[in-house]
């Protein structure tokens, strides 16, 4: 009476915790649902602030259990507890079903065990019913718990790709940025060796390149440090994760098998082991679906604060505390600093073409005379004014990209040393020093809209653009996997350890029932007195 009556109880209690799994993974939102929902969201969210924006702020409205369960309002801040404490609310029902199974279950076994000593001997029927009921709900779970496990690990193997993308991503832009500001170092050190007749830059600028350099290479170095101690960090988490998260599959798929042919075998005592082991696992892995629930739902608030963070360039948010940005007057003095440089090398380049290359002196002015003919070669187009706003090319003018390659029809060619044996303007020395200086000023060029992004993080908001689009769907749908495989696997290992022990009972009583019948009747076989 007992016993069936804790049986039925049992397969009850096991519904009941499947459907709480169910119903919990239901009622997050959809992958499709929260992109579209972001906008309109957003919208919703942002009218009437300017300073300050809370980012998320639909989403992160969680209970907050250490506020006696009022709402959070402070949106996505990881620095804040009460984020934490809010999203691992949600995770809640997963680590209540865990410690209710933990339990629940052993005293369940505990009563078995009782049973199993006071009832056992009785002779007990057998109902073909309940024999192939039995045997049929043990395959199905059993298949069940297979089928989670292969989506755990498609899941977490998925998972892993996904954000190893995703840091891979952040890093190599991290780099492509420290790289850029180390490229902008270089061209700002060789630029102070630029030398066209003796002529260099003003003193003053120089110095300022001096200053400038310091800032710009422990900015590319702590950019680099950074990154690189942040990646080292992340990967380890990430290898760390994906590993228990193997082992976790695998050592169920092996426990759902093994559990499987002891209990067809009837070997009652190692299922009864069997089931002691599969107790405790089941509660870890009901726990871990709370983490991964709650990984999920920081993935999701994540993604929704990039993009709002990456809408509101002027707010002040949560993420501006934590971002890796160069800091904006160093990123400012840059810019400058580099259409100064670039400015004034044209500026010294052009009177060199003014005064000396395109004029024709007597061959009694020595140093200027080297017998300069033929047609006169162009300016060099300055890219800016003296107040460093852009300029507008003039007609026959030439690019800085391509300033040396016409330059090179200008040059003549030395037979005697000192003077020019055939037409042409600049002397292959000067040739070579001009081209220098164009080089640089226009590498120095180049990196101006890079620099100009460096300002206000511009560059952190396009990688976010990219994140958001790229690698947040993913994200949030390998997160899902992950803890949908868990409790899957998880509920489909509980009710297959709750039919082992039923399947191998049902077995025992049925070659009981039948030894019985051979031994007291030969005519009705394989019939159960119930
Ligand atoms: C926006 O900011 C300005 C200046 O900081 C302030 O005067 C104004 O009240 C703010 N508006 C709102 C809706 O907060
Ligand atoms: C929670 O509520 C109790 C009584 O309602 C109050 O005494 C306590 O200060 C509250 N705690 C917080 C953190 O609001
Ligand atoms: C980033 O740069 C470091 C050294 O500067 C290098 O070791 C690393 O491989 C680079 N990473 C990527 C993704 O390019
Ligand atoms: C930096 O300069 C080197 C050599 O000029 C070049 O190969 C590299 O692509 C540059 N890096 C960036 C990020 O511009
Ligand atoms: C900055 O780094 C460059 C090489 O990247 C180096 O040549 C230069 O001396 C450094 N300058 C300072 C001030 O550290
Ligand atoms: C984030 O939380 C920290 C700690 O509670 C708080 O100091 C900070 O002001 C918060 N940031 C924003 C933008 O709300
Ligand atoms: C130089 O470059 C400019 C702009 O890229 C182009 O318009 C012009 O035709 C080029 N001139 C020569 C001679 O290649
Ligand atoms: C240089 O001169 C040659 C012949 O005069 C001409 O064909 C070529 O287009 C010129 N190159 C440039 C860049 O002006
Ligand atoms: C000067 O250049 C012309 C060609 O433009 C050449 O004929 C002449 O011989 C050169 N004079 C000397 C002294 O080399
Ligand atoms: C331009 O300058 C860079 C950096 O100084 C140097 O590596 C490169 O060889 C130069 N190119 C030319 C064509 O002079
Ligand atoms: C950075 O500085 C520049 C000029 O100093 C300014 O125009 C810009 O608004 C600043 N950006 C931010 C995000 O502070």
């Amino acid at each position: 009476m007992l016993c069936s009556r804790s049986k039925t109880v049992f397969i009850l209690f096991s519904f009941l915790l499947v459907a709480t799994g169910i119903s919990i993974a239901e009622k997050e939102t959809s992958v499709e649902e929260w992109r579209t929902g972001v906008k309109e969201r957003f919208m919703a969210e942002e009218n009437g602030q300017n300073s300050s924006l809370i980012l998320a702020a639909k989403r992160t409205k969680r209970k907050d259990p250490t506020e006696n369960f009022s709402l959070y309002t402070g949106g996505w801040n990881i620095s804040n507890t009460h984020y934490w404490t809010s999203v691992a609310y949600t995770a809640a029902p997963f680590f209540v079903i865990a410690g209710v199974w933990f339990v629940v279950f052993g005293l369940s076994l505990c009563l078995t065990c009782l049973c199993y000593c006071c009832c056992a001997r009785q002779p007990y029927g057998y109902s073909r019913i309940a024999y192939a009921l039995s045997l049929i709900l043990l395959l199905s779970f059993t298949i069940a718990a297979i089928v989670g496990c292969v989506f755990l690990y498609t899941g977490q193997g998925k998972f892993h790709a996904s954000t190893s993308d995703t840091l891979d991503y952040v890093v190599r832009q991290a780099n492509f940025t420290a790289d850029s500001l180390r490229n902008v170092s270089d061209y700002l050190n060789a630029a102070k060796k630029i030398d066209v007749q003796s002529i260099v830059l003003p003193g003053d600028i120089l110095t300022s390149i001096d200053n400038l350099q310091g800032k710009i290479n422990s900015s590319a170095t702590t950019l680099s440090v950074k990154t690189m101690e942040n990646q080292d960090r992340i990967q380890n988490v990430l290898d760390t994760m994906r590993l228990a998260l193997i082992i976790i599959a695998a050592v169920m798929l092996f426990l759902v098998f093994i559990g499987f042919l002891l209990s067809i075998f009837g070997l009652q005592c190692l299922v009864y082991t069997l089931v002691i082991f599969g107790w405790i696992l089941v509660t870890i892995t009901f726990a871990l679906c709370g983490l991964f629930l709650l990984l999920h739902n920081v993935v999701g608030d994540t993604c929704v604060a990039m993009d709002q963070w990456v809408a509101n360039p002027t707010a002040y948010t949560a993420l501006d505390d934590i971002l890796p940005c160069v800091d904006n007057a160093t990123a400012s003095e840059t810019l400058s600093q580099t259409k100064l440089v670039t400015y004034q090398l044209v500026v010294i380049v052009d009177n060199i073409i003014n005064n000396l290359a395109n004029k024709n002196f007597p061959p009694q002015a020595a140093p200027f005379y080297y017998n300069q003919s033929g047609p006169l070669m162009p300016l060099l187009c300055n890219p800016f004014k003296a107040d460093l706003s852009d300029h507008q090319c003039k007609p026959g003018e030439v690019h800085l990209n391509n300033a040396t390659e016409v330059w090179k029809n200008y040059t003549c060619q030395f037979i005697k040393p000192g003077t020019c044996s055939t037409p042409g303007r600049l002397t292959p020395k000067l040739y070579t020093q001009m081209a220098a200086a164009v080089n640089i000023s226009y590498g120095l060029y180049k990196y101006g809209p890079f620099l100009a992004d460096l300002r206000g993080c511009n560059f952190v908001r396009s990688t976010f653009t990219d994140i958001e689009r790229d690698h947040c769907p993913g994200l949030n749908r390998y997160t899902k996997w992950i803890y949908v495989g868990l409790v899957v696997v998880s509920t489909a290992v509980m009710l297959s350890l709750v039919f082992w022990v039923i399947y191998a009972r049902e077995r025992r009583h049925r070659v009981y029932t039948k030894d019985y019948n051979a031994m007291h009747s030969e005519a009705p076989r394989d019939k159960g007195p119930q």
